[in-house]
């Protein structure tokens, strides 16, 4: 079953290998004939009035959960009761006021706020002003493609930023890019052991003001989920978590890269558009998991993103998944297995089934969490989900995974990447190809695929 298209695409991934990745870095406004139109040019960034204090604004602006009309916009302040907030718009190349906000209350520091009315497929810049011209540094996002739009979309993503490698310096190279938008697939802390809001606010200021991160977050806007080291390592509610420490977790996790409610607890698992290019689909899967009942999704989540794969018109699907849903038995056998999708055999089965009997266009699996990048098929050949493929993004910052500098290549793990990483995205909804690139921490190309979706 499936083995020609299989052979085909090892094939066209090969040929792929002469464009790709160096030209999506040098030049993101170069144009292919035959595919999607590109960005246009963006003004460099604003120059705002005002004295950048990193003292009163230790850590990055924050922008997250674009629409093609709204933004969600962060900051935290030292000592400031309120602030203004300045947002500029590019018009014809250069930057024109687009919005104020002044009396901004800040909450023990953190001011969060929605902004609406932009325009689609827009750049903006913005700063948050204190006292006596005092300001943050300037942030920059982009506005989703409005429905029916094209247009060549490139997106950031990463994993498991823990300490060993920071300043985790592969973000800083793919934050250069200016990318769409930029995915967190969870571990952006690792803030196993706390227990009270101001513990766990501890590691996201360690996290928020440390390079890598810092220049991702200036250089777009997030879509973020998380894994488990947002609250403890393989945590399990009722057993090593109470909820009282969940619920600080996820206050914590808020604050810093805040999210447009969806569904489930946390309102986590949600769905973002970029016009006729990708509809994204964020899951949540740590706090609905329920082993004795064998879902690792909620129902709801669950139903949820099925009828959402149904529904989409979007050329591309892309389901930003912390942990893999790969099998992964070839490589590791049961190992750890009960912590992945892969033992969770019925939901497994369910949704892959889904995307198969309605013979579902351009949905790709994105994840994190094993501390190494790969290019995968979700199972082996002749197996449920042979023919869908996966994308595992990270680790920028945790400790590498050994195994995967020996582990040969090929069959049902086409690229395996040892070394610390950040990961792009490129949409071209017009040819329905992802061409996925590895960056390392040197800002060298470790890998490339293209991905005909
Ligand atoms: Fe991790």
């Amino acid at each position: 079953m499936k083995t020609t298209r299989r052979g085909f695409l090892a094939g066209a991934s090969a040929a792929a290998l002469v464009a790709g990745c160096t030209k999506d870095a040098e030049d993101s406004a170069h144009s292919t004939p035959q595919g999607s139109p590109r960005r246009e040019p963006e003004p460099a960034r604003w120059q705002p009035e005002g004295t950048l204090d990193l003292a009163l604004f230790p850590y990055a602006v924050v922008s997250t959960d674009v629409t093609d009309s709204r933004v969600i916009l962060a900051v935290r302040s030292e000592g400031v009761e309120t602030l203004e907030l300045q947002v500029v718009e590019a018009v014809d190349g250069a930057w024109v006021p687009a919005r104020e906000e002044g009396e901004l209350g800040a909450a023990d520091g953190f001011v969060q706020l929605e902004v609406s009315g932009l325009k689609a497929d827009t750049a903006y810049n913005f700063v948050f002003k204190g006292p006596e011209g005092r300001r943050s540094p300037v942030g920059r996002f982009r506005t989703a493609l409005a429905a029916g739009q094209d247009r060549y979309l490139v997106f950031g993503a990463t994993s498991c930023l823990n300490t060993p490698n920071a300043p985790w310096p592969s973000m800083s190279h793919v934050a250069a890019l200016d990318t769409d938008a930029f995915f967190q697939l969870g571990d952006t802390v690792y803030a196993d052991g706390c227990e009270t809001l101001d513990e766990y606010r501890v590691y996201w200021a360690q996290a928020m003001a440390t390079q890598g991160l810092n220049d991702v977050l200036l250089s777009t806007s997030q879509v973020a989920t998380w894994d488990d080291h947002e609250v403890e390592n393989n945590w399990a509610l009722g057993e090593n978590v109470t909820q009282e420490k969940l619920d600080a977790a996820a206050a914590a996790f808020r604050e810093h890269l805040p999210w447009r409610d969806g569904g489930g607890a946390f309102g986590l698992w949600r769905k973002l558009s970029w016009g006729a290019v990708a509809d994204i689909f964020v899951l949540e899967c740590r706090s609905e998991r329920a082993p004795e009942e064998g879902l690792y999704l909620s129902v709801e989540q669950m139903d949820w993103l099925k009828s959402g794969l149904s529904a989409s018109s979007a050329r591309f699907k892309l389901i930003l998944n912390s942990v893999p849903i790969t099998d992964f038995t070839a490589m590791l056998g049961a190992a750890e297995a009960d912590d992945r999708w892969q033992s969770f055999t019925e939901q497994r089965a369910e949704i892959l089934g889904h995307i198969e009997d309605q013979g579902l266009q351009g949905v790709l699996w994105i994840s994190g969490d094993m501390h190494f990048g790969s290019v995968l098929w979700l199972s082996p050949e002749g197996e449920l989900g042979a023919d869908q493929r996966e994308v595992m993004v990270g680790p920028s910052g945790s400790t590498r995974m050994a195994l995967v500098d020996v582990y040969p290549e090929g069959g049902q793990y086409t690229e395996l990447i040892g070394l610390w990483n950040s990961v792009t995205f490129g949409l071209d909804a017009t040819l329905g190809e992802v061409l996925v690139c590895f960056y390392g921490d040197a800002g060298e190309i470790l890998a490339e695929q293209t991905l005909a979706l």
